[in-house]
């Protein structure tokens, strides 16, 4: 008999989390302005809004805390760190910031200038605010394989050449850099391949525009590169990492996902001019360039998790989680995006509520439903994130409404994924009678989803 997956680790501590009641949750939501954000984490038995900073340490990070050095300038923690970034990514130069999207903000600085294109494989939503608030454009290379959600393509967060050769022949000395996400979070956390990567990296080099990755979930990328590419079964996670970030310039990572820490991030570059300009920026944005914003004792904990989540059993349960709760939901007929992606299990609410018009947020509404039930918080992956055209400040509808059940790392049991299932069967058994969604009544002018409230039609 083949032999089940178990997680490479045993619980030490406990958190509690509690149970509430269907009405209360429908009063609690309601009060939130139907924005799943706006809830308060007690008022949430599950919680699957992210996978950024949510996961749990291990004994080796926390003790690894009582190490930080906080020292303002040249901090131990922060030379540790540092090495750790070359070891795993090779890149020679490195800034830390205190998250993803700072690092996006620090180097955009020097990168990004109006009327500026960066293509990539369908943009994170605070790549693409970080782009288009610097009034340049994201254009998405995604394979088309992406926009199918039943597509059964082993890397659905491919770039397609042929676009993005387009996209550099449309646009000469106009595009600073391309931006390569891996794995994709916005196409439902799916992997970049090696050969896919190589390609981009020499057309990149043909046209001499760097390559930059949004490496949040290079750890993960890894272990798909691990499964699914020919010639990469037997090559450790480290070694499969280190060949990807070769074929690259640089990073920007939020270090909230496979850094196992919960708060940082940092950039790792060869350039050293860019490197030189970005410190300058670091300095202004974020801290000296010893800490950019992080402790001591973080940047500590990261150098441990860095190493922890490049490890192949860690992410084999950690992926075998994710996967399970995606195959017993296809098992019970509810539509998901397939193959199932690394942090996340995405709903297709385009096929789950086709009875909910588009304009009234179908992704948000089943995202609601889904809380009302059974006190789950997922995020909507849709219309709502997808924002207004920063030009028309038209709605943009995407080609994917998706509901997105992202896993934390080493945080839940199988018997949530059970419980989880569960809830969904029952929502999907009674879609029928889902006919209308929300209507928004206030939002912000850029990265709406966050503070958006709707009311009930
Ligand atoms: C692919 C990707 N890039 C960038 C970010 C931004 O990182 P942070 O939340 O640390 O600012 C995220 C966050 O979820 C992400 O998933």
């Amino acid at each position: 008999m083949k032999l089940p997956y178990a997680e490479p680790y045993k619980v030490k501590m406990v958190e509690s989390i509690k149970r509430s009641t269907l009405e209360q949750r429908k009063k609690w939501i309601k009060k939130a302005h139907y924005n799943l954000f706006n809830l308060s984490s007690d008022k949430v038995f599950i919680d699957l809004l992210t996978d950024s900073g949510t996961g749990a340490m291990s004994d080796q990070q926390w003790s690894a805390l009582m190490s930080g050095d906080e020292s303002y300038a040249g901090s131990k923690s922060f030379l540790k760190l540092k090495k750790t970034v070359n070891k795993i990514t090779g890149y020679k130069y490195f800034l830390p910031t205190h998250q993803g999207r700072a690092a996006e903000n620090v180097l955009f600085s020097v990168l990004v200038k109006e009327g500026n294109i960066i293509p990539g494989n369908s943009h994170f939503d605070t790549t693409k605010g970080h782009i288009e608030f610097r009034k340049a454009t994201a254009v998405d290379c995604s394979i088309d394989e992406a926009f199918n959600t039943t597509a059964q393509h082993p890397f659905k967060g491919n770039i397609d050449p042929k676009k993005l050769k387009k996209v550099f022949d449309d646009n000469p000395d106009n595009i600073p850099f391309v931006v390569f996400t891996i794995t994709c979070n916005t196409s439902g956390g799916q992997p970049v391949s090696i050969e896919n990567i190589k390609a981009v990296s020499k057309l990149c080099k043909t046209y001499n525009i760097p390559l930059i990755f949004d490496a949040a979930r290079f750890a993960e990328n890894a272990y798909f590169i691990k499964k699914r590419e020919k010639g990469y079964e037997n090559t450790s996670i480290k070694k499969i990492a280190k060949e990807m970030f070769y074929y690259g310039d640089g990073m920007t990572m939020s270090a909230k996902k496979d850094g196992l820490v919960n708060m940082g991030g940092f950039i790792a570059l060869n350039n050293e001019e860019v490197y030189k300009q970005a410190a300058i920026y670091n300095i202004m944005y974020e801290g000296f360039l010893t800490y950019g914003g992080m402790n001591g004792r973080d940047m500590a904990a990261l150098a441990v998790g860095l190493d922890e989540a490049t490890e192949f059993d860690y992410l084999e349960s950690r992926i075998e989680q994710v996967a399970y709760l995606g195959e017993k939901l296809i098992e019970y007929g509810v539509p998901v995006l397939q193959p199932i992606g690394g942090h996340a299990v995405f709903l297709d609410a385009n096929k789950f509520v086709p009875t909910i018009p588009r304009e009234e947020y179908r992704a948000q509404a089943l995202a609601i439903e889904l809380y009302i039930v059974g006190g789950i918080r997922g995020v909507e992956i849709g219309t709502v994130l997808a924002d207004r055209d920063p030009f028309t400040r038209k709605n943009r509808y995407p080609e994917l409404e998706l509901v997105r059940l992202a896993i934390p790392r080493r945080t839940y049991s199988l018997n949530h994924m059970k419980y989880i299932a569960a809830v969904l069967k029952n929502i999907y058994d009674s879609r029928d009678q889902a006919k209308s969604g929300y209507t928004i009544i206030d939002e912000a002018p850029i990265m709406r989803h966050f503070t958006v409230k709707f009311k009930k039609n």
